[in-house]
């Protein structure tokens, strides 16, 4: 049996890409018999970026709330939020003594956002501890990440293997597991869907909203009775992704023929959304209107992870000579 373990930014309303591509196929996987999955809201990351309660807060719970809409079974997933278990700050101390600061300046991520940014603060240059700290504290055998993420895990194993070196074997040293996104959802530009990029399709916002930013997508201007290609289209490359085989099939006829305009088929693909996320879209506002909900779930969560993180620090702390 393998302990699967994950963090997920909480940087507000999940948006398509982040559904297709991460939370749908992470709930899949979580569903395989055998294994036990932990799923966390990564909020004491986030401090790095966000400095404001109630925005940390709003993206705790739309965060969770996406997850629990889309499906995400608590009774199978251990799914708890980072600040609930101080422990994890502690062994990013510990971790933190053990890992040379000269490496921990090759970070790509820390170059990336130290360009990016105006608040440079050592949080964003000890990230990578504080996520070592994560994984290695739920002894973690396999942690599901994203390309940009791979660094991070090197750097755990790293971490890993000077402590257990030192002091005989306390830590579980995990593998990644690379998630082959290689099938991105474009946005409403033609570009990677991205909350930085300003182009994103945002499901659970109400109808209007969604409709404006359906009917942004980008298209080529082509008159509503010529042919049209499917290939260059960025309706139908969204369509595709979410309608049935069916009406895929009877639009990319219609464009063949040229019977249908880029007005319509965006029209066409708003009602897919709302259809196919019916469910979800209504989910998602009751438990952002009943926020209780989503709290009782995480700190629920959380009571298991700390037990198992209690178990892991006090093996650690004997090691430190802390114990009492
Ligand atoms: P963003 O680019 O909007 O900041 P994140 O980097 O927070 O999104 O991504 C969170 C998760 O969603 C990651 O697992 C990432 O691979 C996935 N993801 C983000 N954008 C897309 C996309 N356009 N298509 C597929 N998956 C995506
Ligand atoms: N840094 C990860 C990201 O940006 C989120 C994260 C925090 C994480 N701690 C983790 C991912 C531990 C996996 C394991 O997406």
């Amino acid at each position: 049996m393998a302990r699967i373990l994950t963090g997920i930014q909480s940087t507000g309303i999940p948006h398509l890409g982040n559904i297709l591509g991460a939370i749908i196929p992470a709930i899949k996987k979580s569903e395989t018999k055998g294994n036990e999955s932990f799923l966390f809201i990564a909020d004491l990351h986030s401090l790095t970026q966000i400095k404001n309660a109630d925005e940390l807060k709003k993206n705790t719970l739309y965060t969770a709330a996406a997850w629990l809409s889309f499906g995400l079974d608590t009774k199978k997933t251990v799914f708890y939020k980072q600040s609930d278990i101080p422990e994890v700050t502690e062994l990013a101390w510990y971790l933190s003594c053990f890992y040379p600061y000269q490496r921990l300046t090759l970070s790509h991520s820390f170059k990336d956002k130290s360009q990016n940014l105006k608040d440079i603060n050592s949080g964003l240059f000890n990230y990578p501890v504080l996520m070592a700290a994560d994984i290695l504290l739920y002894d973690a055998n396999i942690v599901p990440v994203g390309k940009d993420q791979l660094q991070h895990l090197e750097i755990t194993r790293n971490i890993a293997s000077r402590f257990n070196k030192h002091f005989g074997d306390t830590f579980i040293n995990p593998k990644a597991d690379l998630e082959q996104n290689s099938n991105y959802v474009i946005g409403t530009d033609g570009n990677k869907m991205s909350k930085s990029k300003n182009n994103i399709i945002n499901i659970f916002q109400d109808d209007n909203l969604l409709e404006k930013q359906v009917m942004r997508i980008k298209t080529e201007s082509i008159a509503i009775n010529e042919p049209k290609n499917v290939d260059n289209c960025n309706v139908f490359k969204i369509f595709s992704l979410v309608a049935d085989e069916k009406d895929i099939s009877i639009l990319k006829r219609s464009y063949a023929e040229g019977s249908v305009g880029f007005g319509e088929a965006k029209k066409i693909l708003l009602n897919v959304l709302k259809n196919k996320f019916k469910v979800e879209r209504d989910k998602f506002n009751f438990l952002v209107n009943n926020p209780e909900l989503v709290e009782n779930e995480l700190k629920t969560g959380s009571r298991k992870a700390r037990n198992f993180a209690n178990k892991v620090l006090s093996r650690v702390r004997l090691k430190l000579g802390y114990n009492k």
